[in-house]
């Protein structure tokens, strides 16, 4: 078994370390990949006793596991881990101390120190680490998005970390890049011939990359009303995704090459200056609409307020200005409320040189490589076929289905589990690098200036719909449409 290693969780007793991070590893635990000796030390502010912590954390796990994953004795046993640990972040007193010397009792050991905090006090944090002697060689600084607001703010909290941790030994964290079929994703492209041979502008037509989510604010009406669709999931997990999509093989499957394919990418995007944003661009906001017959409020009713232009929704049309991909469209979409949780990819090809067969046999339809990474895991190849039941030539389209969720039933995926453990184990490559966060940003930027300085309202779009109409016309500009499978 590995060497038993620390993680420190800063925000310990906050939303995510209780709805992900403690939830992951207590899966870690069960899959024996939590060795023995291992210390999970969460810090928070406020006057919880550690038995009291546990018991919170023992609240949570209930809560957020999946149903059947809790397990009384398993969950007893994983508490032994912890080591509740209370202190102010931003007071270096005797509490600082407290956790200095505990973590001091296996000084060489790896250590990960978990920000679950806002990126406001990252800095501070970082500094006392840094002046209680706990940053070694060994240890890893782990960050989550919201890495700024924009490239300046990003830039300031790169730098600001950068003064304390080696680049790296700082891993942040995309969640989706952790999620499996992302993964697979890469599988699929750098292993399979025939997709090779077919992934650029001469034979797809275009790309779309859509994340749906059926869920409103969720309590953090504060972040979600500053950031908006856009930077909350357009500038990280959507860019990520066009990445793995667009971007050259890696010489090889390690985190240097991925996250130099990756950045030429990002520097290949077609900025959008003045009236293109709008050509480009929706931003959409829901109003009270009907889910799954039930009657759910509009963002203003669930923020709690008369006014904001927010986007909940925004869809986009983008280009990678390079060989590849010269002039192929990539469709974003991602927006809160929506008809269906769902995250896919779509490749679509170019339909048939020459069509051989009769107007009678109907539409041809192009090939489309569906890629499904939630809720279930799937690869779908769409293609055209007989159909087998007539006996004039009547053609339609069948799909070759490759169902994870169905193959790998006993795995329980996790991709914050995944993503700490590679954390530990060194390995960078689901990380994003700080150039990548820089010109991701760069792109977002410009369009959030564009959004600003017109100050048009969001299209409004019913909750339980798939947006606004407008982003149907983005589409069908194009002569496309969403494919909104399900
Ligand atoms: C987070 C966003 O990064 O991703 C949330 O801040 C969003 O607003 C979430 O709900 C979606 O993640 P997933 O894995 O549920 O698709």
């Amino acid at each position: 078994m590995a060497e038993p290693f620390d993680i420190v969780i800063f925000g310990g007793s906050g939303d995510l370390a209780f709805r992900k991070i403690v939830p992951a590893l207590y899966r870690a635990f069960g899959e024996a990949k939590l060795p023995e000796g291992s210390r999970v030390v969460p810090c928070y502010r406020g006057a919880l006793t550690a038995s009291e912590y546990i018991a919170e954390a023992d609240a949570a796990l209930r809560e957020h596991l999946l149903e059947g994953e809790y397990d009384q004795a398993q969950a007893s046993e994983f508490s032994s881990y912890l080591t509740p640990c209370a202190l102010d972040i931003k007071t270096a007193d005797a509490r600082w101390q407290t956790l200095a010397d505990l973590l001091n009792t296996a000084a060489d050991r790896v250590r990960v120190f978990y920000l679950a905090i806002p990126p406001a006090i990252f800095g501070v944090c970082c500094q006392h680490l840094s002046e209680y002697g706990l940053v070694s060689a060994n240890s890893r600084l782990v960050v989550e998005k919201p890495l700024g607001y924009n490239a300046a703010s990003a830039n300031a909290i790169n730098d600001e970390i950068a003064r304390y941790f080696d680049e790296t030994a700082i891993y942040r964290i995309d969640h989706y890049l952790g999620k499996e079929t992302v993964q697979n994703l890469m599988a699929l492209r750098f292993t399979n011939v025939i997709f090779e041979q077919l992934w650029d502008a001469k034979s797809i037509d275009h790309v779309q990359i859509s994340i749906s989510e059926t869920v409103g604010l969720e309590g953090r009406a504060g972040f979600y009303n500053e950031a908006g669709a856009l930077r909350d999931m357009v500038q990280n997990h959507l860019l990520q995704l066009l990445c793995l999509v667009a971007m050259e093989s890696p010489h090889k499957m390690k985190a240097s090459s991925i996250r130099a394919e990756k950045v030429k990418v990002l520097e290949a995007l077609r900025p959008m200056v003045g009236d293109e944003v709008f050509k480009h661009t929706v931003r959409g906001q829901y109003v009270a609409g009907n889910h799954n017959g039930k009657l759910v409020p509009g963002y203003l009713e669930e923020l709690g307020e008369p006014n904001s232009s927010t986007e909940t929704f925004v869809a986009l049309r983008a280009y990678v200005d390079n060989w590849r991909w010269a002039r192929v469209p990539f469709y974003l979409r991602t927006g809160k409320r929506m008809k269906q949780r769902s995250a896919e990819i779509v490749i679509q090809f170019k339909g048939v040189s020459h069509r051989v067969y009769e107007p009678s046999a109907g539409p041809l339809l192009p090939n489309r490589l569906v890629i499904r990474l939630q809720p279930e895991e799937t690869i779908q190849l769409i293609m055209m076929s007989k159909d087998l039941n007539t006996l004039d030539m009547q053609l339609q389209p069948a799909s070759l289905n490759l169902n994870f969720s169905e193959s790998y039933k006993h795995v329980k995926s996790d991709a914050y589990k995944r993503l700490i453990l590679d954390a530990v184990a060194a390995n960078s490559s689901l990380f994003i690098h700080r150039d990548e966060v820089a010109n991701a940003w760069a792109w977002i930027d410009p369009i959030i200036e564009a959004w600003q300085q017109a100050s048009q309202p969001p299209h409004l779009y019913r909750a339980g719909t798939w947006g606004p109409d407008e982003s149907d016309e983005l589409l069908a500009e194009d002569g496309f449409s969403w494919f909104n499978s399900g």
